[in-house]
């Protein structure tokens, strides 16, 4: 079974076909990053129009790699929410225009079941799939979330940011460190030449709960940095300290989770999934599998919308024509009695 999985909630205009939810046939990523990086930071407007003129090329594009044709394709998935309203709003009515024209099921998938499913994604040699119950740590620009997972289309949400999310901590602090966007290569890139004990930056957590907080480790970067002379602070040794505090927090934080519910493994995924240091806490501290997609596959791409697009569809979730881009779309409501019972659609 082939999937179209089209992905334009954030800065990257995104198309990509998998077979049976898994083996990646064609994929293409157009990053608008270059054109926000100017702005220092994804530019709404800017970002929705960019959409506009990369996604029907991208898509013709990744058919043609594919070679396959319209008719070989089982269904369209697309990104419905969460995102930037403008850019959920070009991938949902091109994919809506396309399963009306070329007559096939259209899959509404929520951008963070996408980031899940990256974890079930190759491209040429099998990998096992992940196992249930499979605890879901999701860190990317907009969330920082825990998911718990009992079966295939299963979500509860268990634990999140109370403010930033990882990504966005992470984008912000590079500001201050004026290190350019997107802050979190930046800083890791920045981190390679300090010490992660230079500053020890507070670990907060929330008691009894899997909630992380990253504010005031910001406010803190912002105190110090306010004490140095303009071009004089430790950019390296901050870089370091605060990357190494980011990563014990949201290692803490999934290693409880994940021993308090006895998951079969840990699944690590969205942007901040890329980072080594992130990597590197958390392979030596779990006592339970670590699986982690590969990096192209952590940051927003199509595959991981065509593969939750088919477990989703497995899972007999479907949409008509009046689907819309949904920018708050929560984890989980796609599946039709949800909806129905939270009236949010
Ligand atoms: O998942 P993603 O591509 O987009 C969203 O859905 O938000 O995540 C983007 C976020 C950005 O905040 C970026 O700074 C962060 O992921 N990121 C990283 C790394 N690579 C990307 N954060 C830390 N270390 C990295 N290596
Ligand atoms: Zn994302």
């Amino acid at each position: 079974m082939l999937i179209l999985g089209i992905e334009t909630s954030c800065d990257e205009t995104a198309a990509a076909i998998v077979e049976d939810g898994r083996r990646v046939i064609a994929e293409i990523v157009a990053s608008q990053a270059a054109v926000h990086a100017q702005f220092g930071g994804v530019v709404p407007e800017v970002a929705s129009r960019q959409h506009i003129q990369l996604l029907i090329p991208v898509i013709e594009e990744v058919m043609r790699q594919a070679a396959v044709d319209w008719s070989d394709l089982s269904a369209i998935a697309v990104t419905a929410g969460p995102g930037l309203a403008g850019s959920l709003l070009v991938g949902v009515n091109v994919a809506k225009a396309l399963a009306l024209a070329q007559k096939l099921p259209l899959i509404p998938v929520n951008h963070l079941a996408g980031h899940i499913y990256a974890g079930w994604l190759y491209d040429e040699v099998p990998t096992p799939e992940p196992r249930f119950p499979l605890l879901c740590l999701i860190v990317s620009g907009a969330h920082s979330d825990l998911v718990l997972m009992s079966g295939h289309w299963q979500f509860q949400r268990i634990g999140r940011t109370r403010d930033d999310a990882a990504g966005e901590a992470f984008d912000k602090v590079a500001r201050l460190l004026g290190l350019g966007y997107p802050g979190g290569p930046a800083i890791q890139r920045a981190a390679a030449a300090g010490s992660p004990d230079a500053i020890p930056f507070p670990r907060s957590s929330v008691p009894g709960r899997y909630d992380v907080s990253f504010s005031g480790l910001k406010t803190a970067m912002r105190r110090l940095i306010a004490r140095y002379p303009a071009g004089e602070a430790p950019v390296a040794d901050l870089a370091a300290s605060f990357q190494a505090a980011v990563a014990e927090v949201l290692t803490t934080n999934a290693l409880r989770a994940a021993a308090e519910h006895d998951v079969a493994e840990l699944l690590v995924c969205g942007g901040v999934a890329a980072n080594l240091e992130l990597r590197r806490q958390l392979g030596a501290r779990s006592p339970v599998p670590v699986r982690w997609p590969p990096v192209r596959w952590c940051t927003d791409n199509g595959a991981m919308i065509a593969a939750a697009g088919y477990f989703a569809s497995r899972a007999g979730v479907r949409a008509d024509f009046s689907l819309d881009a949904d920018p708050a779309l929560t984890l989980g409501t796609e599946r039709p009695e949800e909806r129905d019972a939270l009236g949010t659609h």
